[in-house]
């Protein structure tokens, strides 16, 4: 109890410390009692902080997407992507902590001009057969599900050469990229003609069509005659993965057993080293079966879910997530997690992207399941 004088000077004193500690632009860190108002630790957890939740595409982002379309013409901008904001990390444009997602509408027959960029990012095809994205030279055309690599610092440029209009969506390590100060972007894309430097709005085709599932589209076999050297070396050498190929596997794996906690799971790798395809984020396809409910998990991994096929839900911390097919679901890491399948008859596949490989790399990574009898085990070693 604060009764004597010498307390009642020294609360003040305190006091007077911490308004001139903040006032100097600096904060407070030490523990003088539990109270709400110096308990530093929470100060600290409770700062600003991705939450679980869910976009739905039919009824928010598709609609959007028209509009934006409408309005948002090449003249006006070399860019139209609806970013997703996670509304406790807003107005930063992030959807879990360290990734976002964005969904974009091309108009038919639009190409955007090169540009490259620090962030890693994928697209993944959602509708039309003929989205386009040439990287580095090789030209890339893709239907759903395909999945197109454009690591750090590769030009790139995206479109649409069908008749329809297509939409994809993208994941961007930027918000960690802007984290650690590293961003940048460039739009002045030039080749050499001739020995002199020409702007150009298209890169010239260097790599043969279906370059990278010539080279790489066969696990276990590495063709030597050809550099694997593509971008930094710092991402995976194979710019594409077809959604045919996983939907082969899914179905190969449709009557094992799985895992309790995740299913039929399958990463996208490297095939040169067998690691994700970027040292930042990784990617999976995940595969419930009908009727099939995961154990509950919780990882320190920051994940961003979006269905392809099927419906269900997922319980996050208790709370229900409903989700049908191009809705984005973002469980960021520190919550229990489970997923249900919806259907008794159907299957229902999941994308999930995961900031995984960043915590795995700083030695951050934890993983922990709750079995069928509530006891909680470490999943991570
Ligand atoms: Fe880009």
């Amino acid at each position: 109890m604060v009764n004597t004088k010498r307390e009642i000077e020294r609360v003040e004193a305190l006091d007077s410390l911490h308004r001139d500690v903040y006032k100097s632009n600096m904060a407070p860190y030490w523990a003088i009692d539990a109270s709400s108002d110096h308990d530093e630790d929470q100060q600290v957890m409770d700062k600003r902080k991705a939450i679980p939740f869910s976009w739905n595409y039919e009824n928010a982002i598709k609609p959007l997407l028209y509009r934006s379309a409408e309005l948002i013409k090449m003249e006006n901008s070399e860019r139209r992507s609806l970013v997703l904001v996670n509304p406790g990390l807003a107005p930063s444009r992030a959807t879990v902590t360290t990734l976002y997602m964005a969904y974009r509408l091309n108009d038919p027959t639009e190409i955007m001009p090169p540009h490259r960029h620090s962030p890693n990012a994928i697209r993944l095809g959602l509708t039309g057969n003929q989205n386009f994205t040439g990287v580095e030279g090789e030209n890339i055309v893709f239907g759903p599900g395909d999945l197109v690599l454009t690591p750090h610092d590769t030009w790139h440029n995206h479109g649409n050469e069908g008749a329809e209009p297509a939409i994809n969506l993208s994941v961007l390590d930027l918000p960690l990229a802007e984290a650690l100060n590293s961003l940048h972007f460039e739009h002045d894309y030039t080749e050499e003609e001739e020995g002199v430097i020409v702007s150009k709005r298209m890169q010239s085709e260097r790599f043969c069509t279906n370059y990278s599932e010539q080279i790489y589209g066969q696990g276990g076999f590495l063709p030597r005659f050809v550099s694997h050297q593509r971008g930094t070396g710092n991402a995976s050498p194979m710019y594409v993965y077809r959604w045919e190929q996983m939907l082969e596997l899914l179905d190969r794996y449709k009557d094992w057993e799985g895992d309790p906690f995740e299913g039929i799971l399958i990463e996208y790798v490297d095939p040169l080293r067998g690691r994700p395809i970027y040292n930042t984020m990784t990617f999976f396809a995940q595969m419930l079966r009908p009727g099939e409910q995961t154990l509950p998990m919780k990882q320190n991994a920051s994940i961003l879910l979006a269905p392809l096929e099927g419906s269900g839900y997922s319980m996050i911390d208790g709370e229900r997530f409903d989700w049908a097919p191009f809705d984005t679901v973002a469980v960021p890491g520190g919550h229990w997690c489970e997923h249900v399948n919806g259907s008794q008859t159907d299957r229902a596949i999941l994308f999930v992207a995961s900031d995984e490989p960043t915590l795995k790399t700083l030695g951050f990574y934890s993983k922990f399941g709750k079995t069928g009898s509530g006891e909680i085990v470490r999943l991570d070693r």
